[in-house]
Parts: structure tokens; sequence; C-alpha cells
């Protein structure tokens, strides 16, 4: 912004006395006289002396040929601070239509209009020009003290226009970046505030559970195992039912032995030995349920004190879980796999194989009648490994995807999901410093992308 004050100033004229005269005025040639000059530096020190200001005066003949000189002035980054223009000029334009072409290349230019007659009543002259601010008059025969303090003034307040519209300039990207920076301010704090609230939401959840889990352990414990033992007592109940059933006839008297078989059909004896071991094993398969929610339950509370961190093959580890999940798999999905080949990557390997196995089986939960496709695709990105398990199932609607990270969100029926699966998944990524993200489309598809550091760098 300290630039030297522009005393570049262009007169169009098609006078060429005019021209020595503003040459004379504006550009006084200084006497110099090199000795003098040096005795008195060497008398009174290195002295500045005060110089009237030095303009740079560039003649034009004609409104065209200023114009011209404007264009390359303006090419070169060399401006004219200030015209002079005379008005009548009858070869070509006059010097209304010159000013308005100048200003179309410089419309910063102050302009002084030079004329010993009017065309145009200055009124009108102002109006066409739009520019009372930038058109000063000078008339003929004209003052030199008078050009002087025009092409000076003038000069001066060109200068400081430019100075002020670099400031404001400046001023305009300090809010622009200023406003940037705050954006992104927000943004980030929005979304740290989010992972708060997730991370906080899993943190109580993780306190709940881990109660909860302890308490319903033990009663399942004793269940479980009861109903083992129960199957067991039956299994042997029933033989002896039917060594009963089988000596009924041989019953005497045989109004006993019909009463043993009234009283057999009226209990339904059959049904029941039919009924009962379906209803054990339902129980059975039931307990075999709330144990493996305890199990999710205490995984996601659990501090982690038995696993230990290690270097591990992830794929490996995919592929021994969609072994575990073949059977969910078998009659609802083809699975394809593209793996990128994977360094080993330090983690939690059991955990990592159980965020495969939740979103494998939600995959294959998310296909309809048909018979989907899941793609398994892995792959390597600089200091991260990814995988996506993407699904052509049914996909999530936008105003629930925010909701399915969230423990105990699901959109299964009632013993179908539990709605942990993505929230402990949740978790596993971020204990790994990773990240998980999904992207869906109704009715085309689901893929859930997750990204885990090779390293843990001081984890
Ligand atoms: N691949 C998918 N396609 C469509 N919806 C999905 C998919 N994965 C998750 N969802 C939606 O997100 C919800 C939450 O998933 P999450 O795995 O946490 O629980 P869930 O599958 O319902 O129950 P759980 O996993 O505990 O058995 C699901 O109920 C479902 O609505
Ligand atoms: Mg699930």
């Amino acid at each position: 912004m300290n630039q030297s004050p522009n005393r570049r100033l262009l007169l169009i004229d098609d006078t060429p006395s005019i021209h020595d005269d503003f040459r004379k005025i504006l550009m006084p040639v200084v006497e110099t006289n090199q000795a003098l000059d040096a005795m008195e530096s060497a008398l009174f020190g290195d002295t500045t002396k005060a110089r009237a200001p030095v303009f740079e005066l560039h003649s034009a003949y004609g409104g065209e040929e200023g114009l011209q000189l404007l264009v390359t002035a303006m090419e070169r980054k060399q401006p004219y601070a200030l015209a002079f223009v005379d008005m009548r000029m009858p070869q070509g334009w006059d010097g209304a239509k010159t000013i308005e072409e100048l200003w179309k290349v410089a419309p910063d230019l102050q302009v002084v209009i030079c004329t010993a007659y009017s065309d145009y009543s200055w009124e009108d002259l102002l109006e066409r020009l739009h520019a009372h601010d930038r058109l000063l008059i000078l008339k003929k025969p004209f003052d030199n003290i008078e050009v002087q303090q025009m092409a000076n003034t003038l000069a001066n307040k060109w200068d400081m226009a430019r100075r002020a519209s670099l400031q404001t300039t400046h001023l305009e990207q300090l809010v622009e970046q200023r406003t940037q920076a705050l954006q992104m301010e927000i943004d980030e704090r929005k979304h740290l505030e989010s992972q708060l609230v997730q991370s906080e939401k899993l943190a109580s959840l993780g306190q709940l559970a881990a109660g909860v889990a302890h308490e319903i352990n033990n009663p399942v414990g004793f269940i479980s195992s009861n109903l083992s033992t129960l199957e067991g007592y039956f299994n042997q109940l029933q033989q002896m039912l039917d060594a009963y059933q089988r000596a009924e006839a041989l019953v005497t008297p045989p109004e006993q032995s019909e009463q043993l078989k009234a009283m057999r059909l009226g209990l339904e004896l059959d049904f029941l030995k039919e009924d009962i071991p379906v209803l054990i094993k339902e129980s059975r398969e039931g307990i075999g349920r709330v144990v493996q929610i305890v199990k999710d339950l205490k995984n996601f509370s659990r501090v982690d004190n038995e696993q230990t961190w290690q270097f591990a093959n992830l794929q490996q580890g995919i592929d021994s879980t969609l072994n575990i999940v073949a059977s969910e798999l078998k009659y609802k999905a083809d699975v394809v796999k593209h793996y990128g080949a994977l360094p080993e990557i330090e983690c939690l390997a059991s955990q990592l194989n159980q965020v495969v196995m939740n979103l494998v089986i939600n995959a294959a939960q998310a296909m309809g009648p048909e018979r989907g496709t899941i793609t398994i695709s892995t792959g390597v990105d600089s200091e991260n490994v990814w995988l996506e398990v993407a699904d052509n199932g049914y996909g999530i609607a936008p105003q629930t995807l925010q909701k399915i990270f969230d423990p105990f969100f699901t959109t299964k029926p009632v013993g179908e999901g539990t709605g942990l699966g993505l929230s402990l998944s949740y978790g596993i990524v971020k204990k790994h410093r990773g990240d998980i993200s999904v992207s869906s489309e109704l009715g085309k598809g689901t893929t859930f992308r997750v990204v885990l550091p090779i390293r843990q760098t001081a984890a």
C-alpha cells in the first residue's frame, strides 16, 4: 500500500500549443547547477530540497488516441491519475464522448474538461456523465496556478481514493477470512458436540449395562442350566410314561385300565409329550438370546482387561467372522469380496470381528424376499486401512440415518433386534481411534465404511 504517489497525467487536446502551455505549467524545467549543489551539501550536509511536485504529462491530440494511451497505461499497470480533456475537438470524438470512453476503461480517473465555449449546458453534461465527483470544469483562458492546483489536488484525490479502496479490499478479505475461520470453528464444535453426546450416551449406557449384565447373569445362568436338567428329566419321565402306557391294557381289573385310559385321553398326554420338549427348546433358545444380549452388554461396557492390543490380519478376521455367520447369510445373500492387500493392524482383533459381524448381519437383515448381495471391500489409505460392507437391501431413510448409532435404536421387530449392534460397533471403532460412517439410499442399499489406523501410536 506504500506505493509512490501517482503523478501521471494525460492531456487530450487537438491544439498543439495547448500541450506546450501545459508542459510549461506542470513540468517546469528545474535549473540545476551540480557544482553549486555539491558545495551546498558539503557546507550544510545532505539537505533535501523541497521540490515542486513533478508530473509526468502524456499528450494525445484526439479522443481516440487518448483512449489508446489510457488502455496501454492500464495494461502496464501504470494508470493515469488525471486527464485534461478538451471539449471541442472537431476531428473526432468530442470531450463528452471521449470522457465516456475513458471511464469505461478507468472508472476512477479524475477528469478536468477544458473549454472556452459550451456545447452542452454543464447540467446536461454532468447528467450525461453521471459523474459529479470525478469531473471538474476548467474554462479557457486558464490561469497557470489554477491548472497546477487542479493537477495537485486531483492527483492527491486519486491517490487517496486508491488507498481507501485497497484498504477496503484488504478489510473485506480479513472479514472473509475471519468468517471462514469462524464457520470452521462452528462446524468443528458441532461435530465435537455430537461426538460428545454420542460418547456420553455410550458411557452412561456402559455403566448401566455393566450393572444390568452383572445382575442378570446369575439368574440367567441357573435358568439355563435348570432347563438343560429339566430336559434330561423329562426324557426319563417320558420313557417311564411310555412304559406305563404299554402296560395300561394289562392292568386289572379292566375298569381300572379304562379309568387310566380315560385320564390319559382327558389330559391329552400324547400332545403334552410332544409339546413339552418344544416348550423347553424354545425356552432354551430364548435364554440363549438373553445370554447373547448380556454378553453384548458386557462387551460394550468392558474396560478390556483381558484383551490385548496386537498386530492382526483384518482379512483373516473378516473371513472367520463370515464363517460364523454363514448360516444367517445362507438364504439371504451372496457375499462378494474385494480385498486389497492389507498390512497387519494394531487392534483388539476379536472386537473388530464383532464390528464386522454386526455390519454383515445388518446387511443380511436388510434384504427383502429376493436374494441380495453383500460386498465386502478392504484397502489401504496412507496411515489407515478401510473396510466397507455394502448391501443392496432396502436402505435407510434420511431421517433415520442419524439415529442408527444410538444405543437401543432399532427398526426391527421385538425379539429380532436389540438396537445395540451399531452402537457397540461405534464404541469399538472409536476405541481404535478410527471412524465409522454410513451412506444409504432408500430402495438401493447401504454402505458402511470403517477406517482404522494401522498403528495405535502412544495408545
Ligand atoms: N445395512 C442396513 N440396511 C438397512 N438398515 C440398517 C442397516 N444397518 C443398520 N440399519 C438400521 O439401523 C438400525 C440399528 O442397527 P443395529 O445393528 O444397531 O441394531 P439392530 O440390527 O436393529 O439390532 P441388533 O444389531 O442389536 O440385533 C437397524 O434397526 C436398522 O434400522
Ligand atoms: Mg444389527
